[in-house]
């Protein structure tokens, strides 16, 4: 820890090496956007998408892009290790101010960082993960991938705590997403997941997931999920650009079917792993 390379504000150096002022408005205020995306076989997977998502974070927090997308491109490329599967973490923030002021600084450059780290697959086929129903405490920005995840961080943990993987939140009775996934479960062989909102993040493994189901003719709806429907559900699976697919087998204490990784996400499970390949 310390040796790998990392981008900040031009440079490329060592973890160690790379320091940021306390000024700064990420540090100070949590005042930043950021990014996480997968790198299968050294390639970025859906670099294009997870930009077109940062473009609109920052526009959200009302701060301008400090690069172009193939600057991005550029930018990240370096950071890759050939033929490995990655994540790469960026994050911008609004920059060192001279002052702690909540309101904008004014001609202050953004803060860009980039790091990169392996991808350990997470998925199990014999074996899901335990989660915990939770209210979702979170603010009403959730679509922005904002750095300022302190309820994040205390949703996940408290699962953490009750010896679960995840935290699978409801707002108003309604199934928003996890701590830091996409929710989808499966009733009666239709696999459904909550509409876009400005409740959740628009997951880009989401979409990958629903692009799956449509391209194989597998049911599948965007629409609200009540604590009712996610009792009654024969599978429930949590997604993100790091774990992929995993399923819930257990929801607070009470197991899912059969307390088994269902068929449909085996199928599923394979097909993902296919499109990665099919990207070689
Ligand atoms: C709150 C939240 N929702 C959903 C996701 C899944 O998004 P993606 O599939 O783009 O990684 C994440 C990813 O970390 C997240 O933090």
């Amino acid at each position: 820890m310390g040796n790998e390379i990392v981008y900040l504000n031009g440079q490329y150096l060592p973890l160690a090496d790379a320091k940021i002022s306390v000024m700064d408005r990420g540090f100070l205020f949590g005042d930043g956007v950021y990014e996480v995306i997968p790198a299968y076989f050294g390639h970025l997977f859906r670099l294009e998408d997870h930009l077109e998502r940062l473009d609109n974070s920052l526009k959200s927090i009302r701060l301008q892009n400090p690069h172009s997308h193939e600057q991005w491109r550029n930018l990240l490329a370096p950071l890759l290790k050939h033929g490995e599967d990655q994540s790469v973490y960026l994050q911008i923030t609004r920059g060192v101010a001279p002052k702690r002021d909540h309101a904008f600084p004014q001609h202050v450059t953004a803060t860009v960082f980039a790091m990169v780290s392996g991808i350990t697959p997470h998925a199990d086929p014999d074996n899901g993960v335990k989660a915990l129903s939770m209210e979702d405490s979170r603010w009403k920005l959730c679509h922005t991938k904002a750095i300022t995840l302190l309820a994040n961080v205390l949703l996940r943990q408290e699962a953490i705590d009750h010896d679960c993987a995840e935290a699978i939140l409801f707002k108003d009775g309604y199934l928003t997403e996890g701590a830091a996934s996409n929710v989808f479960v499966v009733i009666g062989g239709v696999l459904m997941t909550p509409p876009k909102s400005p409740a959740i993040l628009p997951g880009i493994t989401r979409d990958v997931i629903l692009e799956i189901a449509r391209k194989n003719n597998i049911p599948c709806r965007e629409q609200a999920i009540s604590m009712d429907d996610l009792k009654k559900a024969d599978e429930i699976w949590i997604t993100s650009s790091t774990r992929e697919i995993i399923p819930v087998v257990e929801l607070d204490s009470e197991k899912i079917a059969d307390g088994k990784p269902g068929s449909l996400w085996k199928m599923f499970y394979k097909l993902f792993q296919e499109h990665k390949k099919s990207l070689r």
